[in-house]
């Protein structure tokens, strides 16, 4: 389709007249390069549909419903169907999720139920590594065709002598340049992948698109306690990802990752080698805890990138065996309710939402700001108190109450 305008809603309709017509549509094509004014996205990771699809299904109707907010675009960073194999899985998801693609563009990158397949040229070599059951990513790839430049084919030699398929690619969307990497295929240094995320981070005008946000299916950092070496282990891939590409992504200065994977929602502080980092002006960044998981942040000019666990959007959640005993100091937020995050930017400012699903409350917003914007005074006592007491009415009218936490909360807020 070509010729299109920048920013425009396009309404549709397919078929034919001896078949019939599909109900009309619409979407809305991207803002011009350039053009910063505020833009709003959805991201979500592992939407795929397990044993009980209620999750997935609410998630997706969700998702639908904030079309009607404004959103214009879907990012889902890998292990979409689930189908690892059967192939009318794949049928099913995009029947489901048709509830919102025949709106939104659905841009993703693989996970391992799409591409980890034995020596199919993804990363992972070691006996048993499988999770695709032979789908080789090549269903993936016929399904999602994502920007490619012009030129470049999907089939690919990763790293020497073995070839595999190039999954990986980058967008500007408004003030946002979305760089989509590929965990499932090697990234280490003298790949074809790493080389190719080196080139897109030089090619970045910030003075066009400020926010350089970077996605991924696996953690790039994780609470889990899955430390199993020479193989996927949760810890393992994390480190290894970050020994290949945790300064360049630094040295670029890159706003913030999502990743999906592990089947829960988390957030770090910014983040750099596994410590807190300092924003400009404020090396407390006024995160302010309030009842279970639920926390607000802001961040001026953080001086390190801020990473989004975002794999809470279908599958089963995980439990608790799944996090670190103690919890890691660079994760504000943890939790293992169901969701999916909403996000807006503009020249100076980038909103997150992770919001539960079905009862729609935010367990965990985020603003990043820069470009000299000045921070405010930080919240009063009265500010904490207020917060507290609509938080505790908001909960209780949907979700079971956690009445020691609140009460702490809302007690250490008055304390101040
Ligand atoms: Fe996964």
């Amino acid at each position: 389709m070509t010729g299109l305008q920048p920013s425009t809603k396009y309404y549709y309709v397919y078929g034919s007249d001896a078949d019939g017509y599909a109900q009309e549509a619409f979407f809305t094509t991207a803002p011009a390069f350039g053009d910063q004014s505020l833009v709003k996205s959805q991201k979500d990771g592992s939407n795929e549909p397990g044993a009980d699809e209620k999750p997935s299904v609410a998630i997706t109707s969700s998702i639908a419903a904030e079309v009607a907010n404004g959103y214009t675009m879907n990012v889902h960073n890998g292990d979409l169907a689930y189908a690892d194999g059967f192939l009318a899985d794949w049928d099913n998801y995009y029947e489901q999720i048709s509830l919102f693609t025949r709106f939104l563009p659905f841009m993703t990158v693989p996970g391992n139920h799409e591409r980890d397949t034995l020596n199919s040229g993804d990363a992972f070599t070691f006996p048993g590594a499988n999770d695709a059951r032979g789908e080789c990513g090549i269903v993936y790839s016929r399904r999602q065709s994502m920007p490619q430049q012009p030129g470049q084919t999907k089939s690919v030699m990763v790293s020497a002598g073995s070839w595999g398929l190039r999954l990986y690619y980058s967008f500007n969307y408004g003030p946002i340049h979305f760089l989509q990497y590929d965990s499932e295929s090697p990234y280490g240094p003298g790949t074809v992948q790493r080389q190719w995320i080196e080139n897109d981070l030089k090619s970045v005008d910030r003075s066009k698109t400020p926010w350089l946000l970077v996605g991924v299916h696996r953690m790039f950092y994780c609470d889990s306690s899955d430390y199993r070496s020479n193989d996927d282990g949760d810890q393992t891939v994390a480190a290894r990802m970050r020994a290949s590409l945790e300064d360049l992504f630094n040295e670029y200065k890159i706003d913030a990752m999502f990743f999906g994977h592990q089947h829960a929602y988390a957030r770090t502080c910014p983040t750099y080698k596994n410590q807190c980092k300092p924003s400009k002006g404020e090396e407390s960044t006024g995160t302010l805890n309030i009842l279970n998981g639920n926390t607000t942040a802001v961040y001026y000019e953080p001086s390190a990138p801020i990473y989004f666990l975002i794999g809470n959007a279908g599958r089963a959640v995980g439990t608790a065996d799944f996090l670190e005993d103690p919890q890691p100091a660079i994760f504000p937020n943890y939790n293992l309710k169901y969701g999916y995050m909403r996000l807006r930017a503009n020249a100076t400012h980038l909103i997150t939402e992770a919001v539960q699903s079905p009862a729609g409350y935010i367990m965990d917003a985020v603003t990043i700001v820069k470009n000299n914007e000045t921070a405010p005074a930080p919240p009063t006592k009265h500010d904490l108190v207020q917060g507290a007491l609509s938080n505790l009415t908001r909960d209780a009218l949907t979700q079971p109450l956690q009445l020691p936490g609140a009460l702490n909360d809302l007690t250490s807020a008055i304390k101040g």
